[in-house]
Order: C-alpha cells, then sequence, then structure tokens
C-alpha cells in the first residue's frame, strides 16, 4: 500500500460545487448550488431566536464534558414532540427513541449502520431521483441501493402511479426511504391524498420504512409538514426518522440532527437504542453538545419557540416570493417555456429541467452554479441576483 497509488476521487455533485465557486474570480457569480438560505441582502443569517439561545447557553453552561453517546435526554423529548407532534402515538409507551446526531447526513449513516447490522441483506430504496449523497450513504455502509420512480420529466411532476406500483412491489425486509416534505432534489411532494394511498401501501407491504425529514417547517408550516410521517405513524408500523436542524434552525455548521426509531413497543425500543448507541461509539462515540442545547433552549421556551415559528415563516415566504418572482421574471423575458411548475414546489429546491449542458454553460459563461441534475437551490435567490441578470440580457 501507498499513498502514491491513491486515484483522486470525483468532487462531491453539490459541495464540490461550493469549491469551485469560492475559486470563481466572477464579480457577479451567484451561488445556487447547496441547499443554505439567503436572505433578501444575500446573507445566511443566525436567527434571533438562536443568538438569543446561545447568549443563554453562555451564561447557563457549567461544564464541556461528554455528552452521553446517544446525546441529550432533553433534546430527544423536544424532537420527538416537534416531529411526531404532541399527543401521537408515536409517543405513548416509551415506544419511541431519538438519538441525537451530528447533522441529518449522521443521522442517516446511523441509521444505515444499524440497518447493516440488522438486516445486512436489505435493500434500500431511493426515489428517483434523490439527494446525491443518499446512495453514497447506504453504500458505504454496506448496503444495495435501487430506485422507485419519482419524477416524471412529461408534467413536471410526481410519477405517481408507477411510484406507488414500485413500492407495493418493494420485497419483504427491504428499506423504503421516503422524504418526509421538499423532495430534495425536486421540490414535489405527494399532496394528502396521495400520502394516504402511499400509507395504504406501506402498511400492506413487510419492509421498513425510513423517513428523511430535513426540512420540517419549509413547505406549509412545522405541523403541516410532518403530516406524511403522521399519516405513517397512525398505521402502527415501525419506523425510522432521520431529522435535521440545518435549514429550519439555520445551524448549518453545528451539525445539528437526530435519528428516531418508531417501534411497536418500549421493550423493542430500548434493544434498538443500544444497537444505534453500538453503531455511534464505533463512529464518531458521541455528538457535539453546542447545536442541540440551541435547539432545545428555543423548543422548550414558549417566547423563544414563538419566535423561532416567526422566523421560519419568514424563511418560508421569502423562498415562495422568489419562486413567484422567479416564474414571473422569465415570462417577462419572453421565455416561451412553461416555468410555472417552479412556483408549485415546495422547499428549498427547484428540479428545472435544464440539461448537464445547460448547467454546465450557466457556470461557465454566467457563473451561475446549480447542480448538475438541473437543481436549483430558490432559497439562494435574491433581488440582487435579478438586478444583475437583468444587466446581462
Ligand atoms: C443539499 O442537498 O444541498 C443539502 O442537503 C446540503 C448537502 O449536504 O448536500
Amino acid at each position: 500500500m501507498s499513498f502514491d497509488a491513491v486515484p483522486t476521487a470525483p468532487p462531491d455533485a453539490i459541495l464540490g460545487l461550493s469549491e469551485a465557486f469560492a475559486a470563481d474570480k466572477s464579480p457577479r457569480k451567484v451561488n445556487l448550488s447547496v441547499g443554505v438560505y439567503k436572505d433578501a441582502t444575500g446573507k445566511t443569517p443566525i436567527m434571533r431566536c438562536v443568538k438569543e439561545a446561545e447568549a443563554r447557553i453562555l451564561q447557563n453552561e457549567t461544564t464541556k464534558n461528554y455528552a452521553p453517546i446517544e446525546g441529550s435526554t432533553q433534546f430527544a423529548a423536544c424532537v420527538q414532540e416537534m416531529v411526531f407532534g404532541p399527543g401521537s402515538p408515536a409517543l405513548g409507551g416509551g415506544r419511541t427513541v431519538t438519538a441525537q446526531t451530528p447533522g441529518g447526513t449522521a443521522a442517516l449513516r446511523v441509521a444505515a449502520d444499524f440497518l447493516k447490522k440488522i438486516a445486512p441483506q436489505a435493500t434500500v430504496w431511493l426515489s428517483d431521483p434523490t439527494w446525491p449523497n443518499h446512495p453514497s450513504i447506504f453504500q458505504a455502509a454496506g448496503l444495495a441501493v435501487r430506485t422507485y420512480p419519482y419524477f416524471d420529466a412529461s408534467t413536471n411532476g410526481l410519477a405517481f402511479e408507477q411510484m406507488l406500483s414500485a413500492i407495493g412491489d418493494i420485497p419483504a425486509g427491504d428499506v423504503l426511504l421516503l422524504h418526509g416534505c421538499c423532495h430534495n432534489p425536486t421540490g414535489i411532494d405527494p399532496t394528502a391524498e396521495q400520502w394516504s394511498r402511499i400509507t395504504e401501501v406501506v402498511a400492506r407491504g413487510k419492509f421498513l420504512t425510513l423517513v428523511d425529514f430535513a426540512y420540517q417547517g419549509l413547505a406549509e408550516g412545522i405541523r403541516e409538514d410532518a403530516s406524511g410521517l403522521s399519516a405513517l405513524v397512525r398505521i402502527g408500523r415501525e419506523l425510522l426518522v432521520a431529522s435535521s436542524f440545518s435549514k429550519n434552525f439555520g445551524l448549518y455548521n453545528e451539525r445539528v440532527g437526530a435519528l428516531s426509531a418508531v417501534c411497536k413497543r418500549g421493550a423493542a425500543a430500548q434493544a434498538v437504542l443500544s444497537q444505534i448507541k453500538a453503531c455511534i461509539r464505533a463512529n464518531y462515540s458521541n455528538p457535539p453538545a453546542h447545536g442541540s442545547a440551541i435547539v432545545t433552549t428555543i423548543l422548550s421556551d414558549p417566547q423563544l419557540r414563538a419566535m423561532w415559528e416567526g422566523e421560519v415563516s419568514q424563511i418560508r415566504e421569502r423562498i415562495n416570493g422568489m419562486r413567484s418572482l422567479f416564474v414571473r421574471a422569465l415570462a417577462e423575458r419572453g421565455v416561451g417555456r412553461d416555468f410555472s411548475f417552479i412556483a408549485r414546489q415546495r422547499g428549498m429546491f427547484s428540479y428545472s429541467g435544464l440539461t448537464p449542458e445547460q448547467v454546465r454553460r450557466l457556470r461557465e459563461e454566467y457563473s451561475i452554479y446549480v447542480v448538475g441534475s438541473g437543481r436549483i437551490n430558490v432559497a439562494g435567490m435574491t433581488e440582487i441576483g435579478r438586478a444583475s441578470c437583468r444587466e446581462r440580457v
């Protein structure tokens, strides 16, 4: 073995673009690749509720001792209430356990390691398309991945019947990954009626469902965005849920997320938690404390919580405003193609339908960075960008 023989790995499909963006010297460059929210001035602000919580934490913290392997129990309780909702059937009888993880990515990786332990032969079924890191994470844990249809290019909508039929055919013992809301990369979510039909198929299946829930609050509201997940909980099946607090608390670099396992009964939940802890211990040992302390402080204080909910609404409204403005601006410039679907998509992303060649031209000729699949981070658009576009036309 020699380092001389190590081949160069390809750049990451999303974060690799941020590296290329940083190296771009154009004064007009615009980064619409990675899913990070920007305000009207083009900044990624720290939420006011986060600053206030941090002041309290700084004042009150007395130790930097290790957190438990599964993180803080107070954080776990706050996450369960936020994700499943007060009074959820998932919360009775100790049947749900939650481990704090460094971001939603680590929640998925811990889930993958756990699945590899309990079901080494399982295949994980991912939507086509999906977040490019999904296959990497499950394959890195040694699991096979396959895809089910999701996007219908002819309608720019959900390939619902094909999706449903593919889910219905998932073999016993496999794992279905669903995006809880704000599907990444398409921005297309099932309607309430479609969720109930998905739930019926899940109820008949003999596979496990894992919900990736990284954008709670960015589509319609904190509770509203959990309606698909709540429907899955109501059928009483076991579930895994990977949460992220990067976007809805703006805590990108604090790396705060959680993995929850909904079991049938409390005794099973404790055994599952013990296995999840073993996976964590062999990976990063125990989670960082600061981000979870912020989330816990905000969610457990009524005044900070109200402030947070207000700030999440502002984020949501700005993103939706950018969607409508973008569609209008394209029409105003005489773009013949109907882009109204962009205004109907939800969350940070829009699957624009741009080809890889068009994406390359945008980057090379205009210094506008979007993901190779044509995914645009609408949450990164500002009217500043609009003004500079006008100059270019
Ligand atoms: C994204 O899809 O842009 C985000 O989830 C950030 C990431 O880690 O890729």
